[in-house]
């Protein structure tokens, strides 16, 4: 027989054990999560479409913007005068990775490529905390030297980049409103610009045509072949565990799951998405997670992420796999690797 003593040591052991897991694990949170299917709301719990609709027009929206972020660009260039562009490139990079800017400039990001299309290719970066750094210095160069680069004055941190990607948004709205497509890329992708148009190009022509039942014949639906928000979609699960680098509390996002989002990596938008996403994004709340975040204003816009199986998320082995028809592929840190294999295939 076990004595009073154990008896009592031992449930205190096993409460603590159940308490724990009930907290670390988010056992908890799981229990009280939310079903996404039973309706989706996120604030500002409104139709947005309506509002997004009015700003396009030019319209004051009915609804103040709740989420505009204070921050501004530090650097001014004028990257989309003169010709009509095809592809505006936003990279989000940060400000000691020299060497990556470097071998994008050199690689996928070099602006005069292809014959036919206009590209643009633009870095943007936050700042340290120190103003007046070395580091600040050098990249003060760098602008000077290359005028392809937009600082902003926020802090560059893991949980801000949010801010980055829809500042990123805030400028290509402003200064480059008529490109035909904008692709968001990390400074760490290998990307093939020939492969992405080919891609959006063969979109916009399949979309245009559409069979019609009641006339039995093929229509145009331009607003579809205009809209596009494409890269590897994600449809997954909130982490709740606690020491998940990803962990999310209900308070901060109470559905059992995300609505489909792209990869932060690599993605593109159409003219008409990048507007509908960024004047979406004034009246929905912000979300540390740039990809989530992008998710959740898109179902509220009413845009669909279209999944594309040529955008990789992690690095897609070489040399053992073709790299023909990548459009893009996570993991090139190492600016050596990628002028490798971007050498090898383009
Ligand atoms: C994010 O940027 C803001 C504005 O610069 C700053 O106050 C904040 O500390 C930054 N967040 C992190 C986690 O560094």
């Amino acid at each position: 027989m076990m004595g009073r003593r154990r008896v009592l040591t031992y449930y205190l052991i096993l409460t603590t054990l159940v308490i724990s897991l009930y907290y670390y694990i988010g056992i908890g949170d799981y229990i009280n999560t939310l079903n996404i299917e039973d309706e989706f709301h996120y604030p500002l719990d409104v139709d947005i479409k309506p509002l997004i609709e009015d700003m396009k027009a030019g319209r004051e929206p009915s609804i103040a913007p709740i989420n505009v972020y204070p921050y501004n660009f530090m650097t001014t260039i004028d990257k989309c005068r003169g010709k009509p562009v095809d592809l505006l490139i936003l990279v989000k990079s940060a400000m000691e990775h020299f060497d990556l800017r470097t071998a994008i400039r050199d690689t996928w990001g070099k602006e005069n490529n292809l014959m036919d299309e206009t590209v643009r290719v633009l870095f943007f970066l936050g700042v340290t905390d120190e103003s007046n750094s070395a580091l600040q210095k050098k990249v003060d160069q760098e602008i000077t030297f290359y005028n392809d680069i937009v600082q902003i004055d926020f802090i560059d941190a893991y949980y801000n980049n949010t801010i980055k990607t829809m500042m990123a948004f805030r400028w290509a709205y402003d200064h480059c409103d008529e490109a035909r497509y904008y692709l968001f890329s990390d400074d760490d992708m290998y990307i093939s610009v020939a492969n992405l148009l080919d891609y959006t190009n063969f979109h916009e022509r399949s979309a245009y045509s559409v069979y019609d039942d009641a006339t039995k014949a093929n229509t145009v639906d331009t607003d579809k072949s205009k809209a596009l928000f494409a890269g590897f979609v994600f449809k997954s699960r909130p982490h709740r565990y606690l020491g998940s680098k990803w962990r999310v509390s209900l308070d901060e996002y109470p559905w059992n799951k995300w609505p489909p989002y792209v990869s932060a990596g690599a993605y593109v938008v159409s003219n008409n998405v990048l507007k509908s996403l960024y004047l979406g994004s004034m009246f929905v709340k912000h979300f540390r997670f740039d990809d989530i975040y992008l998710g959740i204003v898109a179902k509220k816009a009413g845009v669909t992420p279209v999944m594309c199986e040529e955008f990789y998320f992690y690095k897609k082995s070489h040399p053992m796999t073709s790299y023909k028809k990548v459009i893009a592929s996570h993991g090139f840190d190492d600016p050596k690797e990628l002028i490798t294999v971007w050498r090898h295939w383009n």
